[in-house]
């Protein structure tokens, strides 16, 4: 099956960037139907502008973005990739355009040019999805910052998008918040088949992806399972990240003489290591 977006040769330089500066550089990938792949990596190194090229947003200076086997770079498709591609970014309060819940999640497809039978279902549906149905006829801005980034992922899901790109959809959300939206994810692409690319800088968030691209300065410097990545603490610390918590303190006590695996990124698995320590 041929993949659901290609990245080839992918190049990018905003305007102003000097010769040798790349917003994004030379990128080769590929990204399957159904995959979760989170993004990381410090600031300005490229992620926010790899989501733009994604859905069209920014065409690129080089190289090729193809989604579904269309181009971004051609206009006459362009139409259906951002329809393929949902994007979520960091703060709700600019994704929310309407005075209710149920109208807000409405505003796509009725954009799309959706018949008013199959929107009321698809409102429903999405909103049922997020665990947001009980706040339907709510104000958005009353919402938390969870519930009201999860409104948001309604109304992105309901256009029925093939891929949700989410750029940092975490970052102004607190703890409770956090975790709701990254449950929200995670049981969207494992249950509903939704491909997912999810940048964030918390490593916490990521421990159940499929793949961990890591970037540095425009590329993709490091890719692998959670496990594969977690693994490489010193590395990761060179690229100016955190691994997951848990991952450190094993990381801590295995430095410290105490005999335990390196990958371990779960809380469950360290107490099972700790409790096989002869
Ligand atoms: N509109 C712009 N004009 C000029 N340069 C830009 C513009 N947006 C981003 N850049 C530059 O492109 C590079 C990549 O930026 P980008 O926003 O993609 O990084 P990022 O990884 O998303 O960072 P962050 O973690 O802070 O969100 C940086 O060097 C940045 O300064
Ligand atoms: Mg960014």
């Amino acid at each position: 099956m041929e993949p659901l977006i290609e990245l080839k040769n992918l190049c990018y330089k905003y305007e102003g960037q000097s010769k040798e500066d790349w917003a994004v550089n030379n990128i080769n990938l590929e990204i399957n139907s159904g995959e979760f792949i989170a993004i990381v990596g410090h600031n300005g190194s490229g992620k926010s502008t790899l989501a733009k090229l994604l859905n069209g947003l920014l065409l690129p200076t080089k190289g090729e973005v193809r989604v579904g086997g269309k181009s971004t770079a051609n206009e006459d498709e362009l139409w259906q990739i951002r329809q393929q591609l949902g994007m979520v970014f960091q703060n709700p309060d600019n994704q929310l355009v309407a005075n209710i819940v149920e109208e807000d999640v409405a505003f796509g497809p009725e954009n799309l040019g959706v018949p008013s039978s199959e929107i009321k279902k698809r409102v429903k549906e999405a909103l049922e999805l997020v665990r947001m149905d009980n706040f339907t006829r709510h104000a958005p801005h009353k919402l938390s910052g969870g519930q009201k980034q999860r409104v948001a992922i309604a109304g992105v899901i309901a256009m029925r998008p093939d891929c949700l790109v989410l750029d940092e959809p975490t970052a102004m959300l607190d703890p409770v918040g956090r975790s709701e939206v990254i449950e929200t994810v995670e049981k969207l692409n494992r249950e509903e088949g939704l491909t997912t690319i999810y940048i964030t800088h918390f490593m916490d968030e990521i421990i159940n992806a499929d793949r961990i691209l890591v970037f540095e300065a425009g590329e993709v410097a490091l890719s692998g399972t959670p496990a594969e990545i977690f693994s490489q603490v010193d590395k990761i610390k060179e690229l100016a990240l955190e691994v997951p918590q848990i991952t450190e303190l094993a990381y801590e006590l295995k430095k410290s003489g105490i005999d335990i695996a390196e990958d371990i990124f779960s809380i469950d698995r360290l107490v099972e290591e700790i409790c096989s320590l002869k």
